[in-house]
């Protein structure tokens, strides 16, 4: 998918360290005031191409190109950009107040000007009224919240930001995340943020980039990567799934049937492949029902054996054996409060059923 304008151009970057191809020829249109996120595992390369994105790193191969004009020779200072780093430190002999007017200070805006910029970062980030804490006497989150006005003050055009909530917990960073969108999409800026917690690319992003090795494995909304992987690595990284490999059987331009160990997959969309192919299933673990009784379906339903279960209080996880000895996630949303768990026994036989438009079968 090509962003509907390009703002931000990744043309065929590569960069090498010595042996290490951290960045293997990635290219991407990024468009204005779109939130993008690079999410993978650790050392796929994401720090990297944000760097050479930034101007702090120069790449062995390929051009970055920001509206319309070839950056890939400028410093990052004369780039329109701020860069917040993987461990925004702030300075922590300097108040709240004068943390957010360092940037501006550095640069000689007038004094008028520098105060009417910090209040209003301060007024955008909520915090007023902590302008004279030292950043020791705040919550992470709110430390996290000085940074980003601090990353803000100079008005960038684009917002780089390097694993932004990486030192808070998860409560705080969940909160953190919407209070970062809003502020972001308030201001309007382009912003590329590097994360390798999928469920904050999910939150935050309008596109995300699967890395891994130092390329793109996919790129595509929250819900395109998610509902739609298009390979075994991106069903796998991206939320929880099912994979089951078996050969196409039958392959019609409707449907398609896969064939594993643990029976056969009717899947209701028709796929660029061949009878006779090695293919994958993906199937999401609340995509799928549980019942006592036999669904009594000629294909998407699994006789399969309880081995375990965790109540996670919205909802309870179930571990499965099913034939082939393959093991089968669910995830069944607790609807019900009074959702009785007594009943169910380790070793107990249950069936598994799902719907035809619920998977993906996937040949790479
Ligand atoms: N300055 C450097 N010199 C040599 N190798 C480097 C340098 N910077 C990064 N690398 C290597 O490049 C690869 C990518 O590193 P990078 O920092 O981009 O990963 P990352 O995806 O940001 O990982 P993390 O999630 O751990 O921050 C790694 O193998 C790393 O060791
Ligand atoms: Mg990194």
């Amino acid at each position: 998918m090509t962003a509907p304008s390009s703002y931000l151009r990744i043309d065929h970057i590569t960069k090498r360290f010595g042996d290490t191809l951290a960045v293997n020829d990635v290219s991407l249109d990024i468009a204005r005031g779109e939130i993008f996120a690079l999410l993978g595992s650790s050392g796929c390369g994401k720090s990297t191409l944000l760097r050479v994105l930034s101007g702090f790193e120069t790449p062995s191969l390929g051009r970055v190109w920001l509206d319309g004009k070839d950056v890939t020779d400028l410093p990052p200072y004369e780039r329109p950009m701020n860069m917040m780093f993987q461990s925004y430190a702030l300075f922590p002999h300097m108040n709240v107040w004068d943390n957010v007017a360092f940037g501006l200070r550095r640069d000689g805006v007038a004094k008028d000007e520098l105060q009417h910029r910090v209040e209003e970062m301060l007024l955008l980030v909520q915090l007023q009224k902590f302008a004279k804490r030292s950043p020791h006497q705040l919550s992470g989150g709110q430390q996290q919240r000085v940074a980003l006005a601090r990353s803000l003050a100079k008005r960038p055009q684009l917002l780089m930001l390097d694993e932004p909530l990486g030192a808070l917990d998860k409560k705080l960073r969940e909160q953190t995340q919407v209070e970062l969108v809003n502020i972001i999409k308030q201001v309007g800026v382009t912003c590329v943020m590097v994360t390798h917690d999928q469920d904050e690319a999910m939150t935050m992003a309008d596109r995300i980039a699967v890395m891994s090795e130092g390329r793109f494995l996919q790129v595509g909304t929250p819900n395109e990567v998610y509902e739609y992987p298009n390979c075994r690595f991106v069903a796998d990284f991206v939320g929880n799934v099912n994979l089951f490999d078996g050969e196409i059987t039958e392959c019609a331009p409707d449907h398609v049937v896969v064939r594993s160990a643990s029976g056969d997959f009717l899947v209701g969309h028709g796929i660029s492949a061949g009878v006779g192919m090695k293919a994958c299933v993906a199937l999401r673990p609340e995509k799928v029902a549980l019942s006592l009784d036999d669904p009594k379906k000629t294909h998407n339903a699994m006789a399969c054996v309880l081995e375990d279960w965790s109540y996670f209080g919205s909802h309870t996880s179930y571990s499965l054996r099913v034939e082939g000895n393959q093991r089968l996630k669910v995830s069944v949303t607790n609807t019900d409060r009074e959702q009785d768990h007594e009943n169910l026994k380790e070793g107990q036989r249950l069936w598994a059923h799902w719907e035809d438009n619920a998977m993906v079968v996937l040949t790479a």
